[in-house]
């Protein structure tokens, strides 16, 4: 079969290495991609936002599975798109996706079926917004209701901080009609943990977890970024939390779609904190984790385009997913001065070296070919290095190992992902 991967990120990559695995699959095209994703499929130049090219390339090619990688297209209604025009395509319709596109809808949706989650107050209005801060107390987390390209949350430590993050979305509209809608929520506390199940209507088949590093700097300092790094499975999650999270929070959240008369088909990624009370819901999204994918795929035996169908064609129910019991580490290697300003056009050394090493596999990112075939940087988040080993410390000295052979200008990575796993 022909498949097509929507993105070009190191989810992406991710996807698209582990679907040419399968055997059911002859040929995979990826829109726009990247250098790496260019060695395993051919890579188009149309953007992943571009619905109406994206549909009519698969008509031409007579794709057969359609993999929508990034959330925006999902919210934008690919999936309705693409089923419009009678093609198989692996991820929410619109409706679905407001779990991911407007968090008051899946605040709600939460509410109305008893899935623990942090309180939260919805507001159109700074005034009203401000007197619910000054009534409470700090941290407050401050939400843009709609997508925002992951900069839509702030942790606001203080009243003050609290009303710059409401007057950027309701003066400064930083976040356009995204930010129209505000959620000020509760602050809660314990370790992030990402399960991400495949959903088929009200079945459900829940991956391994998968932690991930949202700040720049070691120590979990500085500036939130797409992800600095992962891995899986998670040892501060016990087998009990994991079971909880699947019946308390995974479970309800499909049959209350159901109930709503939603089919949801895809991934459901749920991003929980893992507090005193036990795991509650910090987000939904309706898509594979980034860079959480990269450290699960590696993990998984079975074929994945295998599970993408049975979800597709409605037959997820007794479907199982095979898993292997060695620890996967991902860390990202992203260009100096991500995630602000940062040179893009450098080239990449020791590619080949590092994904030789035993263990490894090195995911493109932010990547591009230059005129020569030479790799250049392209982005912020440049490379992902995953590798597998019998445990944390094998896995992450693998890792590590393979981050050293691997050099650009100004390189940046953190060195301490999968550090506390070799804590618990
Ligand atoms: N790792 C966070 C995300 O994919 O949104």
């Amino acid at each position: 079969m022909k498949v097509l991967v929507v993105g070009g990120g190191g989810r992406e990559h991710a996807l698209t290495w582990k679907i040419a695995q399968s055997p059911l699959v002859e040929r995979i095209y990826c829109a726009p991609g990247n250098a790496g994703m260019a060695a395993l499929a051919e890579c188009v130049a149309i953007k992943a936002e571009d619905i109406e090219a994206l549909a009519a390339f698969a008509r031409d090619k007579g794709i057969d599975l359609t993999v929508v990688g990034p959330e925006a297209p999902l919210v934008a209604g690919i999936a309705d798109e693409f089923e419009r025009h009678g093609l198989r395509v692996f991820g929410p319709g619109r409706e679905a996706a407001q779990m991911e596109g407007s968090k008051d809808f899946a605040k709600r949706l939460m509410l109305e079926a008893g899935v623990p989650t942090g309180r939260a107050e919805v507001f159109t209005d700074i005034e009203a917004a401000k007197a619910c801060i000054s009534k409470g107390k700090p941290p407050f987390v401050i939400k843009a209701d709609g997508l925002a390209a992951g900069k839509g949350v702030v942790i606001a430590q203080d009243d003050k901080a609290a009303y710059e993050a409401l007057k950027a979305c309701f003066v400064d509209r930083a976040f356009g009609t995204a930010g129209e809608k505000v959620l000020v929520e509760e602050f809660l506390e314990g370790q992030e943990v990402s399960i991400l199940t495949f959903v088929d209507g009200e079945d459900i088949l829940p991956m391994a977890p998968a932690q991930d590093y949202k700040r720049v700097g070691d120590g979990d300092t500085g500036s939130n970024t797409g992800g600095m790094g992962s891995y899986s499975p998670v040892p501060v999650l016990s087998d009990g939390d994991y079971r909880r999270a699947v019946r308390e929070i995974l479970e309800p959240t499909a049959r209350a779609l159901a109930a709503r008369g939603i089919h949801y088909q895809g991934i459901l990624y749920a991003g929980l904190i893992l507090t005193s009370e036990g795991p509650k819901v910090l987000e939904f999204n309706v898509r594979f984790g980034d860079p959480e994918t990269q450290a699960v795929l590696p993990r998984l035996k079975s074929d994945l385009v295998e599970t993408m169908l049975a979800v597709v064609e409605g037959r997820l129910a007794g479907t199982s997913l095979e898993w292997s019991d060695e620890a996967c580490v991902t860390v990202v290697l992203a260009s100096g001065g991500y995630p602000g300003d940062y040179a893009k056009g450098y080239p990449i050394s020791g590619l080949d070296e590092a994904g030789a090493l035993e263990g490894v596999v090195v995911f493109h990112a932010g990547t591009r070919l230059g005129e020569g075939g030479e790799v250049l940087t392209d982005g912020g988040r440049v490379l992902n290095v995953s590798a597998l080993g019998p445990d944390f410390a094998a896995a992450r000295e693998r890792a590590y190992r393979a981050v050293e052979r691997i050099g650009f200008k100004d390189i940046y990575y953190r060195r301490d992902i999968a550090l506390r796993t070799l804590e618990v």
